[in-house]
């Protein structure tokens, strides 16, 4: 999903680096969490690459344990912004992650948070080339998308689209846009291309990388705490892809 919204409003987040302490938007306490602790777990004193980077921080709270952090961003003015507030071992490149001005396995540990979904399905094969081309021997990977089987067609309080119905396979390729309420109140823009959980495994295994899938739910402490997603417990809007380069 993009969040199309106020990206002004992420430079405070990054000042601090992101936490989940200070919740936007769903995936700030559902995913991303999850996402930050595997980091730490692979990416003490690594080199860490960050995918659609934007302006939330993230690379920033990475750079705090990793060696160094190259944060990308296809948008000129995110990376303006994102860059900023920097410190000694971020680089900010603004680029495409399908084609990355990095050397050939310069990376420990490739992170994307709800960036991969900006691609359409056909060109997940030659973005997981471009992952394994980047990432070292035994590098890893961890992505967050949204889960294709869920989003958009789950009623998440937060979420409106303007397609309604669809399926799983039949609307493989299209582009879904909506609309997402925060957790501070506002209406962002969001977008994403739908691509099967197949696309993915395919691409990927054709890459020399292996994954382990985990769905992220949407649990009763969540909604009990966050009353834009009470009712919603259960609801599955992430996934977690943890993985790892296996063939050089
Ligand atoms: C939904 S935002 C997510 C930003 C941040 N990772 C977060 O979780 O808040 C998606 C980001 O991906 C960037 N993006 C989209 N397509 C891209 C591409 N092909 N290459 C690099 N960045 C891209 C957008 O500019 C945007 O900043």
């Amino acid at each position: 999903m993009i969040f199309g919204g106020d990206v002004r409003k992420g430079v405070a987040g990054k000042k601090r680096g992101w936490s989940a302490s200070r919740p936007r938007v769903l995936s700030d306490v559902v995913g991303k969490p999850q996402i930050m602790s595997l980091c730490k777990r692979y990416g003490k004193a690594k080199r860490i690459l960050e995918l659609g980077c934007g302006v939330d921080g993230f690379a920033y709270a990475m750079a705090s344990f990793a060696k160094s952090v190259d944060a990308v961003d296809s948008s000129p003015e995110r990376i303006r912004i994102a860059s900023m507030v920097s410190c000694g071992n971020i680089r900010y490149h603004r680029a495409d992650m399908r084609r990355l001005p990095l050397n050939d396995g310069s990376i420990d540990l490739c992170v994307s948070n709800l960036t991969v979904n900006n691609i359409k399905p056909d060109e997940l094969p030659g973005f997981y080339n471009e992952v394994a081309r980047v990432l070292s021997r035994r590098g890893r990977f961890v992505l967050l998308i949204p889960h294709p089987f869920y989003v958009p067609w789950a009623k998440f309080n937060d979420t409106s689209w303007s397609v309604k119905g669809g399926d799983y396979c039949g609307s493989r390729g299209k582009l879904f846009v909506g609309k997402l309420k925060t957790l501070d109140g506002r209406v962002i823009g969001i977008r994403m291309y739908h691509s099967l959980l197949e696309d993915h495994s395919q691409a990927q295994r054709e890459a020399g990388l292996v994954c382990w899938m985990k769905e992220m739910p949407i649990t009763g402490a969540i909604s009990g705490k966050y009353h834009l997603y009470k009712g919603n417990e259960g609801l599955m809007p992430y996934i977690v892809m943890d993985g790892m380069k296996v063939r050089v």
